[in-house]
């Protein structure tokens, strides 16, 4: 079973276990991440082990510095602007990868462009004092929702891993947004953290979508990756007996007093604060045990994007094979 360390004093036990090839669960500004070597087959191997991925799809590496990222990656003008303004932050940039680069293809999943990000928090100073990238996936079991508390990774992967970093719940909530520039042109991946207008403001242009490619471009997207048990009713108006209800805002669903519980993922309808409560409000409905989860709308503007899109996964159709994360 997996030691659950504070922050404080988990440094050296970090360290200690990534030197050795093994895996550790630590906190980022958006989600824990089930860190190891990115340098390592070994130590990435045993990352998509414990995850119980049925394949090998491709991992955002995390770097300390840009300078550590322009030693495995290429920069274009844009993408690097990109990075100057955002990092450390909820942003993923998928670059080329630099001939010689020490990133492990079996991080990339044999591509050859590579998805750095620079994240804030406890992994930022474990990989400065590491010194090497760490790959990192969200720290949950493949199709399960990711781990925003040191206590859901523990209860997903305790048996599978030594030790989970614990730094309290972490305060975006939702993935890093993940870009890719192509000919000078920003693609969005995925939307997550920062917000696409962000993006757009420092890039000057419009993002392109992905559209029907995202499911190629991202392979770790695919539809049912944000399941959880009970089924989910999205942009729910009204609520029926027996369902639990993810609200948004001050105003309740019609027969909202109905519900078997309900969780406001923000009361005064900040997109920020419902980001950040996500994840974690949507495993408490899930463990009640409901055969619905009945979710209010939610805005689309801003970090209302990635909500929606993680909500969309969530109750869309369940398929084993569709279900690569
Ligand atoms: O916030 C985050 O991004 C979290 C924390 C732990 O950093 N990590 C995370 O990793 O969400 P993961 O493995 O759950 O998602 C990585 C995403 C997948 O959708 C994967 O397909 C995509 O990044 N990806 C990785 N490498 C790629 C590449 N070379 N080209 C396109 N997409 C790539
Ligand atoms: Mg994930």
């Amino acid at each position: 079973m997996a030691e659950v360390i504070a922050a404080g004093s988990a440094m050296e036990a970090a360290l200690a276990l990534l030197s050795a090839g093994e895996v550790v669960a630590v906190p980022t500004e958006t989600v824990y991440g089930l860190a190891g070597d990115a340098t390592s087959g070994e130590a990435v191997a045993r990352i998509f082990e414990a995850k119980g991925r049925p394949r090998f799809n491709p991992l955002i590496a995390h770097v300390g510095s840009l300078a550590m990222a322009e030693e495995l990656a290429i920069f274009d003008p844009l993408s690097r602007r990109l990075a100057e303004k955002f990092w450390p932050g909820p942003l993923t940039l998928v670059l080329p990868l630099k001939p010689g680069s020490a990133i492990h293809p079996l991080v990339t999943a044999g591509l050859d462009t590579v998805a750095l990000r620079m994240p804030r928090g406890f992994a930022a100073g474990l990989i400065a004092r590491l010194g090497r990238p760490l790959a990192a996936p969200s720290a949950n079991r493949s199709g399960r929702i990711s781990a925003t508390t040191a206590a859901a990774v523990a209860e997903d992967l305790g048996e599978r891993i030594p030790l989970v970093v614990d730094d309290g719940p972490t305060p975006v909530g939702v993935e890093s947004t993940i870009v890719k520039v192509e000919d000078g042109r920003p693609r969005l991946l995925r939307p997550g953290g920062v917000a696409a207008a962000e993006i757009e403001a420092v890039a000057g242009m419009a993002l392109a979508r992905s559209g029907a490619a995202a499911g190629i471009e991202a392979p770790g997207m695919m539809t049912s990756h944000y399941a959880p048990g009970a089924a989910v009713r999205l942009n729910a108006v009204e609520t029926f007996a027996d369902e639990a209800l993810l609200a948004f805002g001050p105003q309740r669903a019609r027969g909202a007093e109905q519900a078997l519980a309900i969780r406001n993922l923000s009361e005064r309808g900040d997109l920020r604060e419902a980001a950040a409560n996500l994840f974690f409000h949507l495993k408490e409905l899930d463990r009640l045990g409901a055969a619905m989860i009945a979710v209010e709308p939610v805005p689309d503007t801003g970090l209302g994007e990635a909500i929606n899109d993680r909500l969309a996964r969530a109750a869309a159709p369940r398929d084993a094979d569709d279900d690569n994360e």
